[in-house]
């Protein structure tokens, strides 16, 4: 996006809303104000960047902006589209970008009917909910664009100046939504898949005796350790340890038992988990097999 020149205004003042509010001014984006539906969040927005925030009506400075970002839950990016509309809010020069990774454009349908150009914007980055403690930034993620040509070189521009690397999927625009399910399916894995793996293995831990301190610092480093050797030799084969990698039967048994008696869904991710890892590992042995 050409920079100085683009004026935003964030619609859906939440947690990505709040994000690129405050990251997209050193982008050389001037941001013109946030809207989110609810008070608590408008308020809470307020703190976090210290821009303009309203809630209730849609403010008339969103007509004045080039670009809208509609940063509000997936299910709601139709809806809200269509009512920035009927408002009369959006104009034919405008462009319009939800942050969805899992939706195609058909979401701003709306807009793009009244001619507005239309695109989508997702971070394969977190943002948790806004606090004083850490400061949000999208340097050094992926970020999947899409859109029309002229919109995707205007994406590719402002996401390159937050930090970002662009990347599009073989498959853009109107076409079936599913390949954005896939990818974002994989989002969710690396992410709070991550996450609920973390929660199950400390909840172990804790049940087998060790303190919550110790379990979470260790199992961090044990975690840390394995995806920088993912990293580094760029193969889950190669990283692969433990009692799958190695064949050892029995711990897998002693490990299921003792699940088991935690809960069942600890021991059918564990399951899952181990089954996984067992079509990693005869992968892994085809690759040194065809070599
Ligand atoms: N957070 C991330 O890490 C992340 C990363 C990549 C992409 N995204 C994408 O960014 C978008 C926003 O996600 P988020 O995590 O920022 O969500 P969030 O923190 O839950 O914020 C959602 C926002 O949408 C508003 N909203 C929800 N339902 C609405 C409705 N029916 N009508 C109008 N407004 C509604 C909420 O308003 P109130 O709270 O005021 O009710 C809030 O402003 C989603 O498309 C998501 O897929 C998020």
């Amino acid at each position: 996006m050409a920079p100085k020149s683009e004026r935003a205004f964030v619609i859906g003042a939440g947690r990505l809303g709040c994000a690129l509010a405050k990251c997209l001014p050193a982008a050389g984006v001037e941001v013109m104000g946030l809207w989110s539906r609810s008070k608590r969040t408008t308020s809470r927005a307020r703190r976090a960047t210290g821009l303009p925030c309203s809630s209730g009506d849609f403010p008339s400075a969103i007509r004045s902006a080039n670009v809208l970002f509609l940063t509000v839950s997936d299910d709601a990016i139709a809806d809200v589209c269509t009512k920035l509309v009927e408002h009369h809010l959006v104009r034919n020069s405008q462009t319009v970008i939800h942050c969805a990774g899992c939706l195609n454009l058909s979401p701003l349908g709306e807009a793009a009917r009244i001619g507005a150009s239309t695109g989508s914007l997702h971070p394969l980055a977190t943002f948790p909910v806004p606090s004083r403690r850490k400061e949000p930034s999208f340097a050094g993620a992926l970020a999947l664009i899409d859109g029309s040509r002229s919109v995707v070189r205007r994406l590719g521009r402002l996401v390159r100046s937050l930090g970002m690397r662009p990347a599009r999927l073989a498959v853009s625009g109107s076409e079936p939504s599913s390949p954005r399910a896939l990818y974002h399916a994989a989002a969710v894995v690396a992410a709070s898949g991550v996450l609920s793996t973390m929660d199950l293995a400390l909840e172990a831990a804790m049940a087998a005796g060790l303190k919550r301190s110790d379990a979470l610092a260790g199992l961090l480093f044990l975690a840390r350790g394995t995806l920088d050797h993912l990293e580094l030799d760029r193969s889950a084969a190669k990283a692969l340890t433990g009692p799958v990698a190695r064949g050892d039967e029995d711990t897998v048994k002693r490990h299921l038992e003792a699940l088991e008696e935690e809960s069942d869904e600890a021991r059918l991710l564990y399951e899952a988990l181990t089954k996984r890892a067992s079509t990693i590992a005869a992968n892994g042995n085809r690759e040194d097999g065809d070599r």
